[in-house]
């Protein structure tokens, strides 16, 4: 079924985590002035917009996702004179900038949280969600997804206070109307200043169950995704509706047959992040990749908007390990399984993020002690670890592999000291690796991951068929290959990836035996065989204008 055509169907998108991505000043901490700084980069990568993670006013006790004001920068990243600097010279360059906008919570030192907790009878009283209970027994079981109870006691008021991630954001009351028309007047006020678009942090947690559901088999199922969530979404859509922006929405929960209520016609969004095919790694520590699960969680939302909507595409974020560590094979096969794993989710129908430094393949940090981890939910299970009887040295093995800081380690530019990242002693460690995996090594290497990426990029920028043309899976019980074709008007492509360290035999049916002519390939030239086999982590795409049914 053919798609409409939108701008940012046609983007590549680009994942800045600030704090990490580039220092100018030489406080260790990633700022607005740095990115700035690498805007050419971004450009010469292909880049049409980039996502920033908060930059707000933040406490930062997860980072920026705690904030204290909406409409200030925080000092460490710049001032809010440099982030229009930012906004025009990206606009300058061609490259738009989607702000992270955080309205599930805020910081527990937002003005309207501090007002809130005074008194029951305070005007921002219910701007929070606030619920009888004696210190002993709270409201009910429900469990923050940080760990321990979603619930907080207050002393003073004596009544707790919800809040879905850590205690010190606690969440929003969207059942109030005040508290939801000063979202959409801040949300405006971003706009109108000429920004392109949001991505919608945490935002299928804004509708709460009442509370006297319990949590059952999803423990977080009382407030992901209830019923009666579009109320408060089709609100937010309406503030959209009045700007030509993108939005993307942080969706958890949300399944696939979900997907076109969510992001078809008359969704509240552009697209959303799904968390299906990044969740199998949690089940999946240890051990081999399962390729089979990874391809259904990924073709069930193919096939579900094919035609109704559009996805978000995506292999790591700032939540997630490197995408090389646990969907390659960093050890044995660094960057051919990169290439691989870049190759197998960027010609899926939907828009590309790429997450900073995964477009040279930077891996997972060897944490060895808690004190070289940061990340709030990580420090909460290592202290949760030890109290179960866990060893320190069992504990960090645990927390280590599965910890968000895998991603947060400052970007490598280059082999001088700390990375090029910055000129001091950064707040999260440089990757060991470093010395060899940097931009500087890729830039001018034809093989290298960066060049693959800058490749890809081009290769769909100049083939409408692979942003618009429809999906269709071969082999789905396959379980070492990913195969799929995008057709469109007068073109089809096929994809085939082997996503396992070992060589992989195929024969693909009869259909698919036309002259297919080789675009891109993470190794030495091949024809095209409908029986044959590929080599560990080979990855290929053909196009075909031969017109078949
Ligand atoms: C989202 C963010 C994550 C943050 C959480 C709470 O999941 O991606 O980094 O900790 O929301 O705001
Ligand atoms: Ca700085």
């Amino acid at each position: 079924m053919t798609q409409t055509k939108a701008w940012w169907k046609e983007a590549v998108g680009y994942q800045i985590y600030p704090a990490s991505f580039m220092d100018s000043n030489g406080d260790g901490i990633g700022d607005l002035n740095g990115i700035r700084e690498k805007l050419s980069y971004l450009k010469q990568l292909g880049i049409d917009f980039i996502w920033i993670n908060p930059v707000y006013s933040s406490p930062f006790i997860d980072n920026g996702y705690d904030i204290s004001d909406y409409q200030n920068i925080l000092e460490k990243f710049g001032t809010m004179a440099e982030f229009d600097q930012l906004l025009a010279e990206a606009h300058l360059q061609g490259i738009k900038i989607i702000m992270d906008l955080v309205i599930n919570h805020t910081s527990d030192q937002h003005e309207w949280f501090i007002e809130s907790k005074k008194s029951l009878d305070n005007p921002y009283r219910d701007y929070y969600i606030w619920v009888d209970g004696t210190p002993e027994n709270a409201p009910n079981d429900w469990q923050s997804i940080f760990g321990g109870s979603a619930w907080a006691y207050d002393e003073q008021t004596k009544q707790y206070y919800l809040h879905v991630f850590a205690k010190e954001q606690p969440d929003l009351n969207w059942e109030s109307e005040k508290l939801k028309n000063e979202l959409f007047s801040m949300i405006r006020w971003w706009l109108d200043k000429g920004i392109d678009g949001f991505r919608l942090d945490a935002i299928s947690h804004v509708k709460k169950d009442e509370y006297s559901v319990k949590a059952t088999e999803n423990p977080f199922s009382p407030f992901q995704n209830v019923s009666g969530i579009d109320e408060h979404l089709n609100e937010l859509k309406d503030v959209f509706d009045d700007y030509d922006i993108m939005t993307v929405g942080e969706a958890s929960g949300v399944s696939a047959e979900e997907g076109p209520e969510w992001v078809g016609a008359d969704g509240y969004f552009d697209m959303i992040f799904e968390f299906d095919h990044i969740s199998i790694w949690k089940h999946e520590k240890e051990g081999k990749l399962d390729v089979i699960n990874l391809k259904r969680a990924l073709s069930a939302w193919q096939t579900a908007l094919d035609g109704k909507g559009w996805n978000a595409l995506y292999m790591e974020n700032h939540d997630t390990p490197r995408s090389v560590s646990f969907f390659g094979d960093p050890e044995h096969y660094w960057q051919k399984s990169a290439k691989a794993v870049a190759m197998m989710y960027f010609f899926l129908q939907g828009t590309p993020f790429i997450y900073q430094g995964q477009e040279i393949g930077m891996t997972n940090m060897p944490f060895t002690a808690i004190e070289q981890i940061d990340a709030v939910d990580s420090r909460r299970l290592y202290n949760q670890l030890l109290e179960e009887g866990k060893s320190p040295e069992e504990a960090i093995d645990i927390v280590a592999d599965t910890t968000r800081d895998n991603s947060r380690t400052p970007m490598q530019w280059g082999s001088e000291k700390y990375a090029g990242f910055s000129t001091n002693e950064p707040w999260l460690m440089v990757n060991p690796n470093y010395h060899t995996l940097n931009v500087e090594e890729q830039e001018n290497d034809p093989s290298s991951i960066l060049s693959f990426y800058k490749q890809m990029i081009r290769i769909r920028r100049e083939n409408q068929g692979l942003i618009y043309g429809s999906f269709k899976e071969y082999l789905a019980e396959h379980d070492q290959l990913y195969v799929y074709e995008r057709s469109f008007t007068d073109k089809n492509y096929l994809i085939i990836v082997n996503l396992t360290s070992e060589v992989a035999e195929y024969s693909l049916p009869n259909e698919v035996d036309v002259p297919w002519e080789l675009l891109l390939t993470n190794q030495e030239e091949r024809v095209f065989e409908r029986v044959g086999k590929l080599d560990p982590y080979e990855a290929k795409l053909f196009v075909t204008s031969k017109k078949r049914n």
